[in-house]
């Protein structure tokens, strides 16, 4: 593997690959080679190979499958790795037709039909790479931190965040079920059975929106704890980040810098606390820069990228209407118009990364929002019960990975950042 062929310096090796690029001339062939595990230059000199060998190389289309041997060699100046392969012998497993994505600009559109082959580019195997270690350093951290893998389940009886958008599907004759938004309901019932838990799932919201921040299917990470606040919530989701930002960094510094061209002041800022506004001061702010913004109304993306460029790290938003807000949210005791409820701003423009806050949990209040929303109580019964037996303050937030990768890797988009992406236009490939 190409992964650990520091290992095998000064040996020879066989590595069962495809052709990424090449150049040369009649005497020597520069094959750029990848294995899936990372790329590597391999020299092949005519005199080193047969005849039919360098032949087959200097004619080989782009993509084709191939099996090289030779000797690996340390060199700084080798790109992509360090070490360089002085080919003794080539085998091609299967030619490629002529392979789609060139070398030249293509359209996102051109990219995202071809997305089944754009995945073998340097850029989007990085980006992919990045999202696997994110996922890992997401799960080590709950894992880590004693909470308890609890999976929510993807077809539900109601919605959880808003009826808007939710996909509906026939639960065979006998009634609707919907592709769950959130699993946040069932981890408040995990929480209450295991003090603390959280789930890491696909969800699904059919938003007919074609903003680069919005998918109809993404991931989302959701912890769920008993006895904490909102005040809680803020220093786990940030203890939380921080960790996954750091792990990035050490990981994949190279990486962000040099394929993917990512400046890493800020994310390397990501050091807690971070700032903290209220919902109001946040408004007054957004009217401070002279934009227009109703009090009471949500942030749009753009409120949201002209806050965030005051701040050199994350931002907390606190406090929004309840109004605004989804029904389980508790409100502030002392200012009921608003929810105890937080939105970390990720920097740089890439807007709401978590979404979280303390739910309510009083029988009472509970049942006249959920009346208020419009919503069927039969429906939630069961989760009215975790407020009839023993119920306690308790809260938890939702990340989506893909919102978290795109603002660590830098993409201008979210689809990038999930192998197959799932929008308003695209359910293919
Ligand atoms: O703010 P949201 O809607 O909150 C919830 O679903 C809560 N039930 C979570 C919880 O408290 N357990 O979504 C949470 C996060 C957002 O901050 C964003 O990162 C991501 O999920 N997200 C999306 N990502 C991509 N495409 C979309 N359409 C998204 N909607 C939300
Ligand atoms: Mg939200």
């Amino acid at each position: 593997m190409i992964q650990t062929i520091s290992n095998y310096a000064g040996q020879s090796v066989t590595l069962n690959g495809w052709l990424y690029n090449k150049r040369g001339s009649g005497k020597i062939q520069f094959l750029q080679i990848r294995d899936g595990t990372g790329f590597i230059q391999a020299v092949m000199s005519r005199q080193d190979v047969t005849e039919a060998e360098f032949e087959a190389a200097a004619s080989l289309p782009q993509e084709s499958s191939l099996k090289i041997t030779g000797l690996v060699k340390q060199d700084d100046r080798a790109p992509f790795c360090g070490y360089e392969l002085q080919v003794t012998g080539f085998e091609v497993v299967s030619r490629s037709e002529e392979y789609p994505i060139s070398k030249k600009e293509h359209g996102d559109a051109f990219l995202m039909d071809n997305r089944h082959l754009w995945l073998r580019s340097m850029r989007q195997h990085t980006i992919l790479r990045i999202r696997a270690s994110i996922v890992k350093a997401v799960r080590d951290y709950f894992d880590d931190n004693n909470f308890l893998l609890v999976d929510s389940p993807i077809f539900t009886p109601n919605a959880c965040e808003g009826t808007s958008t939710l996909f509906e599907t026939e639960w065979f004759d006998k009634r609707k079920a919907y592709l769950s938004q959130s699993g946040q309901l069932y981890q408040e019932a995990a929480c209450m059975a295991f003090g603390r838990s959280y789930c890491f799932g696909p969800t699904f919201r059919a938003e007919k929106s074609k903003t680069r921040r919005h998918l109809n299917e993404f991931w989302m990470v959701e912890p769920e704890v008993a006895f904490i606040d909102l005040e809680g919530d803020i220093s786990l989701a940030e203890d939380f980040l921080c960790h996954v930002i750091e792990r990035v960094l050490n990981l994949h510094e190279k990486d962000l810098t040099q394929i993917l061209e990512r400046d890493l002041n800020i994310l390397k800022n990501t050091r807690k606390p971070f700032p903290r506004l209220h919902y109001l001061d946040a408004v007054k702010k957004i009217q401070e820069l002279g934009m227009e913004i109703e009090l009471g109304g949500d942030f749009g993306a753009p409120h949201e990228t002209e806050l965030t460029k005051l701040y050199d790290r994350p931002l907390v938003v606190t406090h929004f209407p309840s109004a605004i807000k989804a029904f389980y949210m508790k409100k502030d005791p002392e200012n009921p118009t608003y929810a105890k409820c937080m939105d970390i701003l990720a920097p740089e423009g890439y807007g709401e990364i978590i979404g979280g806050g303390e739910r309510e949990d009083n029988l009472d209040l509970l049942l006249a929002e959920i009346k208020k929303h419009g919503l069927n109580q039969a429906d939630f019964e069961w989760f009215l019960d975790l407020r009839r037996y023993g119920s306690c303050p308790h809260a938890g937030f939702g990340m989506g990975i893909e919102r978290c990768v795109a603002w660590v890797c830098g993409l201008h988009h979210v689809r990038e950042t999930i192998p197959f992406a799932r929008t308003l236009d695209r359910l293919s490939p």
